[in-house]
């Protein structure tokens, strides 16, 4: 029997990653599965320097760190730089030990059915399009005074890729309805219903439905997400009768979070094989 150390957003957090680690050494898990907003970055050198060190403690460990996309992932470059050799599982290999899973992706870890489905709508969307636009006419005029060390900005701190599209999803749906048991995303199904939720704004909604899609498609008896910097646990319909299990996970200590966070609010520990509703015990935090 295996177990994964299921995470909620890291933002390049990197003392968190490390400690992420340690407590997946301590619960004895051979994986970290992240669920967006990993931090990949790696248009900037410290997103580089991040995914190096990361990948250095976790071959030191033997953990290796898998991770969906979030919203403040450049998933672009992920595809651009590993796309064209996935592992046999179809993850794609950005270090020996941190692997990100595409859009749509599924596998079988230990006879349990899994897919991920990433990315979500930014709430600051507005204020990192302005930041851009700052720092891009800054390196315009200094390009102007003859410096050639100032690239281009766009796409720097908000990705267009950043949600899934209608088509996207609905292509990846036909392309395999089969069911799945555990389904882990970034974004939170439209029906979920947590207390405390900063991502309320219309904006968010059209994601929101369309992992609702995926959810009352592929039926999974649990799923997982982030996004919400908020742990929380519900159940939703699925269809034809059934219920799906919600655990919504909490982020790094850095991040906006509600004034109970605790760093534990951020991880639990999933046994496979994934039996269902009857195993609490597969589901430990
Ligand atoms: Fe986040
Ligand atoms: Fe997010």
């Amino acid at each position: 029997m295996g177990s994964v150390l299921m995470a909620g957003d890291l933002h390049g957090n990197t003392s968190h990653a490390l400690a992420l680690l340690r407590v997946a050494v301590r619960q004895q898990c051979d994986r970290v599965f992240v669920l967006g907003d990993f931090g990949a970055w790696e248009h900037t050198a410290e997103g580089r320097h991040y995914f190096d060190v990361v990948d250095r403690s976790a071959r030191k460990n033997r953990v290796r760190v898998y991770f969906l996309d979030g919203n403040h992932d450049k998933t672009s470059l992920l595809h651009q730089l590993y796309g064209a050799e996935p592992d046999n599982e179809g993850f794609l290999v950005c270090r020996k030990n941190i692997r990100y899973a595409p859009r749509g992706l599924r596998w079988i870890w230990e006879g349990t059915r899994f897919a991920a489905f990433g990315g979500a709508y930014s709430v600051d969307k507005a204020w990192r399009l302005a930041k851009e636009a700052q720092r891009e006419q800054k390196a315009e005029r200094r390009r102007q005074f003859g410096s050639s060390r100032h690239p281009a900005t766009a796409e720097t701190l908000w990705f267009p890729e950043e949600e899934m599209t209608d088509a996207e999803c609905d292509a990846l749906l036909a392309a395999d309805d089969t069911p799945v048991d555990v389904l882990l995303t970034h974004d939170k199904p439209r029906d979920s219903d947590p207390a405390w939720n900063r991502k309320n704004l219309p904006e968010c909604v059209p994601n929101q439905d369309r992992i609702q899609r995926v959810v009352n498609t592929l039926r999974p008896r649990l799923m997982l997400h982030g996004h919400l910097h908020y742990r929380y646990t519900d159940a939703i319909d699925c269809g034809g009768g059934q219920r799906t299990r919600v655990e919504g996970l909490g982020a790094d200590p850095e991040a906006s979070h509600p004034s109970d966070y605790r760093s534990s609010s951020s991880w639990l520990v999933l046994n496979l094989p994934y039996a269902g509703e009857s195993a609490e015990r597969e589901l430990a935090g």
